[in-house]
């Protein structure tokens, strides 16, 4: 096949770019990712500052903007993410305890229900483990309101949209190591206890120089506890063959995982991207194919 989207398809899994609203009526822009991608992922439109601006007034129309762009094209969306202790609206950066938990739970209630039906996949919290050797969760004002937090995100987020896959997703993931031995540990003691939660996310901000040695053994052993893998938001420092091969890699991993299910690419050209001084898309500042684009596809297509 000759466009990612159709290339992952082939075994039945989709190819996706983190969008941002604003950008959906640029001509170059919208036809990379409309010919390319079958999923959308809002950079930022989803996240609580931007749909709980006020506490319990909604805001949807960024997130609203994406869904019926991708539902028009027959793309998958991803929806991104409905906790964090990052991108907190300040009225709840202000708030802790009971307060806080109920107004989080809440935020989740209400957004999940809104969006109903419409998400293939929902990051339900995002990045709440440590980095470094710890293996254990991020203080964060959530994590004060009391280890079960995540697990209360995950109940709430079922019971309002039962047809959405629902992930945990984090950075620093990359392989087996401290960090993602604790999120493992998190997601075995969830399935064992009937805590709901499909699948895990690897962000996978990586650079040319990653060391991926452990990286296929780290989404098997999630696989191993039955839950999907999605590769969720790709981006590789550099450029040319070695960050070629840095894709190449990460896209055969995952091909070589039944339970990894899709990759998302953290935007479409190096022309938009959180990284403004890198490189790290798969097309260049005109829109035109990389070599690292060549080495996805071509692993895509099993080569
Ligand atoms: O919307 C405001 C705008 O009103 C204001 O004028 C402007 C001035 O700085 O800021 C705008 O907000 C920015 C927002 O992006 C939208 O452009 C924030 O400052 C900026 O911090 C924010 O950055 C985003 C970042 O998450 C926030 O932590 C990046 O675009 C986004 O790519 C990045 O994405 C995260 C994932 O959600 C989670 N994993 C890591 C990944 C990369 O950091």
């Amino acid at each position: 096949a000759d466009t990612l989207g159709a290339a992952a398809a082939q075994t039945g899994r989709y190819f996706g770019a983190a969008v941002v609203p604003n950008l959906l009526n640029d001509s170059s822009y919208a036809g990379t990712l409309s010919r390319e991608f079958t999923s959308v992922v809002a950079e930022n439109a989803m996240k609580w500052d931007a749909t709980e601006p006020n506490r319990n007034q909604f805001s949807y129309g960024g997130g609203d903007q994406i869904v019926n762009y991708a539902r028009a094209r027959g793309m998958t969306v991803r929806g991104h993410a409905l906790l964090w202790h990052a991108q907190q609206p300040g009225w709840a950066q202000g708030l802790s305890g009971s307060d806080l938990r109920s107004a989080a739970i809440n935020h989740v209630t209400q957004v999940a229900t809104h969006f109903r039906g419409q998400i293939h996949s929902w990051d339900v919290v995002n990045e709440a483990f440590a980095d470094g050797s710890s293996g254990g969760r991020r203080d964060s004002n959530l994590q004060r309101t009391g280890n079960d937090w995540i697990e209360a995100a995950f109940r709430a987020a079922r019971s309002a949209d039962p047809s959405a896959k629902l992930c945990y997703n984090d950075y620093n993931t990359d392989g087996i190591n401290a960090k993602s031995t604790g999120i493992y540990n998190m997601v075995a003691d969830f399935r064992n206890r009937g805590v709901p939660i499909d699948c895990v996310g690897i962000q996978s901000h990586l650079s040319s120089n990653s060391n991926l040695s452990s990286y296929q053994a780290n989404l098997q052993r999630f696989a191993d506890l039955g839950v999907d893998l999605q590769i969720t938001e790709l981006d590789v420092g550099g450029s040319g063959s070695a960050q070629a091969n840095v894709y190449r890699q990460v896209t055969q991993a995952c091909m070589n995982v039944a339970r990894c299910t899709g990759i998302t690419t953290w935007g479409i050209s190096d022309l938009h991207t959180w990284r403004p001084n890198d490189t790290p898309l798969l097309f260049d500042r005109n829109y035109q194919k990389k070599e690292a684009y060549h080495a996805v596809l071509d692993a895509l297509n099993g080569g």
